[in-house]
């Protein structure tokens, strides 16, 4: 009688183990393995009601377009000064159609700079490209970017800088290290950080610098032209050299892919800057397919995301060491550097 009840209760008790068992196993599964799976699919669902309501809101904003050609731009956005309805009315798409075509090579070209002869431009560019294993990438980018910036009338040079070494891929460090290295080029002012993957639609989408940060890849094929969340700044994003001295740079200690952009828009934001973004479709870029190529994912991004002012001044531009290795090519500069966290201490904070 009583053995009976004692095994019915461990029964039950098996089974509950087994419940738990693979109820952890599943979580412990989107966690590590699989968190891209199931924040794609919740994105997804969300998108849909977006786009609804966005077609909506089109609608509206064409209706205002064509009775009152001039109110949804307000002076703080680009083109500065231009005729603000040309500007609306007849936009040039640049669809990069046929993402396979061979390299054209520009004249005078030396490490990839160049600048217009017929004017004098109002930025001097330079273009940090953070890099590991995408060889096949550049090629795709380049091809895109040097026609939209030679027709933009931009003073540009490009820097690519590659990870070497086995750490997890900083993105944000490899930045750091490409603009020390650039400023000792030229005085550059206007810096733009330029994802390989991503290949801007429309060549309105103009690289200048503000007075405020920029986030140009605002609407991305693979977010299906929906910018994820209010405080995206990843992709492409650009700021002039006082802006990126005043918030020291990006951040250094994240290895892995994730947060560096998010912890760049607190930056931002503790500086009291503000966030500028291109109007309507100027924003879009396709993403080159890839998978992350075997680098991980960053888990630890979110608990320094909470401390990010304490960090702001301690980890950036002031606490980097870095030996590089450069090379000029015809159309880059290209700066080898092995990263370490021991190249970028951090005191207590
Ligand atoms: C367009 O803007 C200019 C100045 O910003 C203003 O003078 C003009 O009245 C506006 N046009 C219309 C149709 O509202
Ligand atoms: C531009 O104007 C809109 C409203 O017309 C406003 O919501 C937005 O913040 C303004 N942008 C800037 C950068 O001032
Ligand atoms: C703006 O462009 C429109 C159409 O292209 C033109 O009629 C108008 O004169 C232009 N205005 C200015 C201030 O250049
Ligand atoms: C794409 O570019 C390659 C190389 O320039 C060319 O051979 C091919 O015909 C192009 N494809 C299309 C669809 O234009
Ligand atoms: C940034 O934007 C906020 C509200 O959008 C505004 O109150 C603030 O003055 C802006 N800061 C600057 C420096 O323009
Ligand atoms: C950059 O230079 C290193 C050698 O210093 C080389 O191994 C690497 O392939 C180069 N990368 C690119 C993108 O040219």
């Amino acid at each position: 009688m009583n053995w009976r009840r004692l095994l019915r209760v461990s029964n039950r008790s098996f089974l509950a183990f087994i419940f738990f068992f693979s109820m952890s196993t599943t979580c412990l599964y989107f966690i590590y393995v699989a968190p891209g799976i199931a924040n794609t699919y919740f994105f997804m669902v969300q998108a849909q009601g977006i786009i609804l309501r966005d077609n909506v809101r089109t609608f509206g904003q064409m209706i205002r377009l064509y009775t009152n050609k001039n109110s949804t731009l307000n002076g703080t956005d680009y083109p500065d000064g231009s005729n603000s309805s040309e500007y609306l009315l007849q936009p040039t798409t640049y669809l990069p159609e046929n993402l396979s075509g061979a390299l054209t090579f520009y004249e005078g070209s030396n490490g990839g700079h160049w600048k217009p002869q017929d004017c004098k431009p109002r930025w001097k560019v330079a273009i940090l490209i953070p890099f590991r294993n995408r060889h096949e990438h550049l090629p795709i980018l380049f091809q895109h970017l040097i026609p939209m910036l030679q027709r933009q009338r931009l003073q540009f040079g490009f820097y690519v800088i590659e990870q070497s070494g086995s750490q997890p891929f900083n993105r944000a460090m490899l930045f750091n290290v490409g603009f020390l290295e650039a400023m000792k080029d030229q005085d550059w002012d206007c810096l733009i950080f330029h994802d390989v993957d991503h290949i801007p639609e429309n060549d309105r989408n103009y690289y200048g610098c503000g007075h405020m940060p920029r986030h140009f890849a605002a609407k991305l094929d693979k977010y299906m032209y929906i910018l994820p969340y209010h405080e995206f700044f990843g992709g492409v994003s650009g700021l002039t050299v006082d802006q990126f001295r005043k918030i020291n740079g990006f951040p250094n200690a994240f290895w892995g892919w994730g947060g560096e952009d998010d912890d760049l828009w607190n930056r931002v934001r503790f500086a009291d800057l503000n966030v500028t973004r291109p109007e309507g479709e100027i924003g879009r870029y396709k993403s080159i397919p890839h998978h992350h190529r075997g680098e991980v994912q960053f888990l630890g991004r979110y608990k320094l995301l909470r401390y990010s002012r304490e960090r702001q001044q301690l980890d950036g531009l002031n606490n980097l060491r870095y030996t590089p290795r450069t090379s000029i090519s015809t159309l880059y500069k290209n700066i080898s550097v092995d990263l370490h966290p021991e190249l970028a201490p951090i005191q207590d904070y």
